[in-house]
């Protein structure tokens, strides 16, 4: 039986039965829908429509009917209700009979909804966060481990500047920080209770929100019901959180495809996170990293598709909304999984260090170095910019790197340069200048890994 049948003679079409109905996706709201139907019987004493006995009645029936789901999740599935709110009062009623059809007074599905996918939001961010943090101390942990291997640093994919695996690291524990910090805010914001507001204007009985709010853990209730029935702003707040977050993991994974290429050898992935070629023997495949790069097209899509199901979208609530959680649930069990496939990857990853140090000897990456020496014994950047160009290109014609040059060869292009410059030019001598906050220096590195360390309770 439909929750609606009254007003209606005929039957529905078949076809649009199954067109309308959600419970194939939100039966994963089952938990929540009880949780705040319970916190709903209560508030319903305070109104006199339900006496304590029959509140105790009805929340004994519905926290069996939680115990039967957690067994069997998916039975939920073999209903022809419309959805999970009708699917939980239907069993409801034909556990206590007459007692159940007491428990919708004054509510509505419009805010039902949408409190028991925020209280899902919240369950999910915590989960979120701490797997977001969990990936920090990865990268904290190998850092430490490869604290002084020399790598080259990119831009353009060009050798640039010489650069430690450690550094590498530490930038991407700025970014998860960050995307921490972003959930939070989702978070904060998300934390605000929708129950009472009825259909769109408010339950005609006194109750009294605020209690009820604070009863099923939000930090407070809505102010305006219009708005509380129409609202979405959190489910895209927290898809555009899943989007950067992913857009970072697939930095990460191309950087290590990266690493990890024939022509690289800077790292060797894991065989329990790698496959096979079916064909070439010798294959060994980066398919970890090559998916989360991938995922992170669809958790994009289904913030796009959010965005758009939103906009434009007159006020209150419009069955359209019903759209927005397949794309929701499947955004955030790809963001959680490529979370926790990340650190996997990186807590089995091998440094090639020798490898990674000849790539950074290779690319003239020291040639800013020269520069930096020229200023230093008294003329301009621009100039010693050029010159110091100048014998990277005779470097590069002669198939030589800047340390074998004679001395005679450097002062060819400038007379300021002395002995002194090879030990200048030392990729460790790169490295150990640059110690200003933010720098590569390995003082800093350590200082930094020191300081992450205690922020993440890993001392
Ligand atoms: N299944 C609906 C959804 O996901 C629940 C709300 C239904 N409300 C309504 N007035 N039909 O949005």
């Amino acid at each position: 039986m439909s929750l609606w049948g009254g007003r209606f003679l005929d039957e529905s079409n078949k076809l649009f039965k199954k067109f309308n109905t959600s419970l194939s996706f939100d039966y994963i709201l089952a938990q929540e829908d009880i949780f705040s139907s319970i916190a709903w019987s209560k508030t319903l004493v305070e109104t006199g429509v339900l006496n304590e006995k029959e509140q105790k009645t009805i929340e004994y029936a519905l926290i069996s009917l939680k115990q039967e789901i957690d067994i069997n999740p998916k039975q939920i599935l073999t209903s022809d209700c419309e959805d999970i709110h009708s699917w939980i009062e239907m069993n409801l009623i034909e556990k206590i009979g007459e007692l159940g059809k007491k428990l919708h007074t004054g509510r509505s599905r419009n805010d039902q909804i949408t409190t028991d996918l925020k209280l899902w939001c919240k369950n999910k961010i915590q989960i979120l966060l701490e797997n977001t943090l969990n990936l920090q101390k990865s990268f904290i942990f190998i850092a430490e481990r490869n604290h002084d291997v020399i790598m080259p640093g990119y831009t353009h994919l060009q050798r640039a500047q010489p650069i430690t695996f450690s550094y590498w690291c530490l930038a991407y524990v700025e970014m998860f920080k960050r995307d921490f910090a972003r959930l939070k805010d989702t978070l904060k914001r998300l934390d605000v209770s929708p129950l009472g507001s009825g259909a769109l204007s408010g339950t005609a009985w006194d109750i009294d929100r605020e209690k009820l709010a604070l009863c099923m853990g939000f930090n407070s209730s809505t102010n305006n019901a219009l708005d509380s029935v129409s609202d979405r702003d959190y489910v895209i707040e927290l898809l555009a959180s899943a989007s950067i977050s992913m857009m970072h993991l697939s930095r990460f994974s191309e950087d290590l495809i990266f690493f990890n290429s024939s022509e690289s050898n800077f790292i060797e992935l894991s065989d329990s996170i790698t496959s096979g070629s079916s064909l070439m023997p010798q294959k060994k495949n980066p398919d970890a990293l090559e998916l989360i790069r991938g995922k992170c097209s669809r958790v994009y899509g289904s913030l796009f598709s959010t965005l758009v199901l939103l906009k434009a979208l007159p006020l209150s609530y419009n069955k359209d909304m019903q759209e927005d959680k397949e794309s929701l649930f499947d955004a955030i069990q790809t963001w959680n999984d490529s979370l926790l496939i990340s650190s996997l990857v990186l807590n089995n990853i091998k440094l090639n260090k020798i490898s990674c140090y000849k790539a950074a000897e290779k690319g003239y990456s020291n040639a800013t170095e020269v520069a930096d020496y020229l200023v230093k014994k008294g003329i301009t950047f621009r100039e010693a910019h050029h010159i110091s160009g100048k014998i990277v290109l005779y470097a590069i014609h002669n198939n030589k790197a800047l340390k074998d040059l004679d001395l005679s060869k450097f002062q060819e292009y400038s007379h300021l340069i002395e002995n002194d410059i090879y030990k200048h030019i030392t990729l460790e001598a790169c490295i150990e200048k640059r110690v200003s906050k933010g720098g590569v220096s390995l003082k800093q590195v350590k200082k930094a890994i020191k300081k992450e360390k205690i922020r993440l309770n890993i001392i």
